[in-house]
């Protein structure tokens, strides 16, 4: 006979419901997996037969073969390890092969047959509920599953004793509860920047509409200090967003303790990451940064250090809002609406442009420093602020600065008059300008007379792509945003067409 339970398999995002059989047959005694298992899989063999035995069920004198079907679909992973030992145990009799029908099932199982936390619990608790069964998920990961919503069932056992015991009705399971991760007012804050108010003025534009920005300057003039204060001026996640954001780090096995957090995520690898690393892939297709980052920040410090295929591979994510990993077995999909933040100085010695400095190795230090980024990626960014020393009467005068959270105020109040024009527009998927389209940023942001004569003569003098005309249209109306204004005026497109013109300078000045 035969018995059955249900698991998944991840693609992406995407739970895929995974038929897990076991048959019990008169033969030589031993335990075969197959179904295109890999290494982690074909292990749980040895975890399952000693998590069984731990918890006082021997293994049958007979063989035993575990199929996992769809035969053609990679299994990846260790989170089988519970559908197996559930699935032998019901065929053994020690557990209800009925009630089982109606779940679900990953966990990974120690020797002792305690049950441990695995990557993913969030998707497939979405997956399983999208079939109408419940779930049963390792303890430390019920929290999250209880994300998925209040009508699934879950059982999220410590032990496979435990699990037992429920089914037998002598310690039943109660529901785990959703965990909201505390908050932590513990974000740097806008106020310690002495100086740089053009760049904090930067700053607060790139949160209200979500755009690119990028940080030119000398060394210790506060361009990494700015960039870890952006979380603190951002609003929270939407509860639709939080739902993203929460299965993809799932998947990656970065939800600790099942807890979800509504603070966007920020993101800043260091300049050594690989390609892998950066847009996702690699052992089991795994997002990458660019997705990690889906509804936040993703910082990329000293720029140009990044190697310049990682930096190119940003260039479809930036453009599309995902990422698409394609290998020999894999064809996967994961979202990256990204901001992307990145700080750099002009040149290897970082002082070109500074007032009575002249490189040592001339004009080339900066051109060759800054050919590393190429012109594609460059053209994607659409605040380019030049943040230069600061000055010492600055530093030394007590700051008076803004503190972040009156900052955050204005930034969450320019973010809720776009949220209502694109849901009245019926784009309840757009929520900041940056992500809008260009055919209907043309519509919104259409200037007064003034402005659009001075976009006229700014984009033929400085040979604007289309691209960066759309951008600068889409900065326009952010900076209307934040003044309240119903149309785009000449001071806004003034004032966007400086933040573009900015970067022009610095990189054109080698
Ligand atoms: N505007 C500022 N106000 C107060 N302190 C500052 C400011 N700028 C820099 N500092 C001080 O200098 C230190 C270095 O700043 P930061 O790391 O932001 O420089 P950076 O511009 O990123 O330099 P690099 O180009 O070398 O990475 C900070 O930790 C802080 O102590
Ligand atoms: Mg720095």
């Amino acid at each position: 006979m035969v018995s059955r339970v249900n698991t998944v398999a991840f693609q992406g995002v995407e739970a895929v419901i995974i038929d897990v059989q076991v048959m019990i047959a008169p033969g030589k005694m031993g335990m075969s997996i197959v179904g295109l298992p890999d290494k982690a899989v074909a292990e749980s063999r040895e975890r399952v037969q000693a998590a069984l035995h731990a918890s006082g069920l021997s293994m049958p004198p007979k063989k035993v073969t575990v199929n996992l079907a769809p035969a053609d679909l990679p299994k990846e992973g260790s989170h089988y390890d519970l559908p197996i030992a559930v699935c032998l145990m019901a065929a053994l009799g020690a557990l209800p092969g009925d009630a089982l029908q109606s779940y679900v099932v990953l966990g990974e199982l120690s020797l002792d047959g305690t049950i441990s936390a695995v990557a993913g619990v969030l998707p497939a608790a979405i997956g399983a509920n999208r079939q109408d069964k419940g779930l049963i998920c390792p303890h430390a990961c019920g929290p999250e599953a209880a994300w998925a919503g209040a009508e699934i069932d879950i059982l999220a056992p410590r032990s496979l004793i435990a699990l037992a015991n429920h089914f037998r009705g002598t310690q039943v399971l109660s529901r785990p509860e959703p965990v909201m991760r505390q908050r932590a007012d513990d974000l740097p804050d806008l106020a310690d920047i002495k100086g740089q108010e053009t760049a904090k003025r930067a700053l607060e534009v790139a949160a209200a509409g979500n755009h690119n920005l990028l940080l030119i300057g000398p060394p210790g003039s506060g361009k990494s200090m700015l960039a870890q204060r952006l979380p603190s001026i951002l609003p929270p996640l939407s509860p639709r967003e939080l739902l993203d954001v929460s299965m993809i780090a799932s998947i990656a096995g970065e939800l600790a303790g099942g807890k979800l957090s509504d603070r966007r995520p920020f993101r800043a690898p260091h300049h050594s990451a690989s390609m892998a690393a950066m847009v996702g892939g690699g052992f089991r297709a795994r997002p990458g940064e660019v997705s990690l980052a889906h509804n936040g920040v993703l910082f990329l410090d000293e720029f140009p250090e990044f190697t310049p295929q990682v930096l190119d591979s940003l260039r479809q994510p930036l453009e599309t809002g995902d990422c698409m990993i394609a290998r020999a077995n894999h064809r996967v999909s994961y979202p990256a609406q990204i901001q992307l933040v990145a700080a750099m100085n002009p040149c290897r010695c970082g002082m070109a442009g500074e007032p009575g400095h002249r490189c040592a190795r001339g004009p080339r230090c900066q051109s060759d420093y800054q050919a590393r980024i190429s012109g594609p990626l460059l053209d994607r960014i659409d605040l380019r602020i030049d943040v230069p020393a600061v000055s010492a009467s600055d530093l030394i005068r007590p700051s008076q600065a803004e503190r972040s959270h009156v900052v955050a105020e204005r930034v969450a109040r320019a973010r809720a008059i776009q949220k209502r024009r694109y849901e009245t527009l019926g784009l309840p998927n757009v929520s900041t300008n940056a992500h809008c389209s260009a055919a209907l940023i043309e519509q919104i942001a259409a200037p007064d007379a003034g402005g659009a004569a001075l976009l006229k003569d700014a984009s033929e003098q400085m040979k604007f792509s289309a691209r960066a005309y759309h951008r600068i249209l889409k900065v326009a109306r952010t900076l209307a945003d934040l003044d309240g204004a119903e149309k785009v005026g000449r001071l806004h497109l003034a004032e966007a067409i400086s933040y573009r013109m900015s970067g022009e300078r610095t990189m054109s000045t080698a």
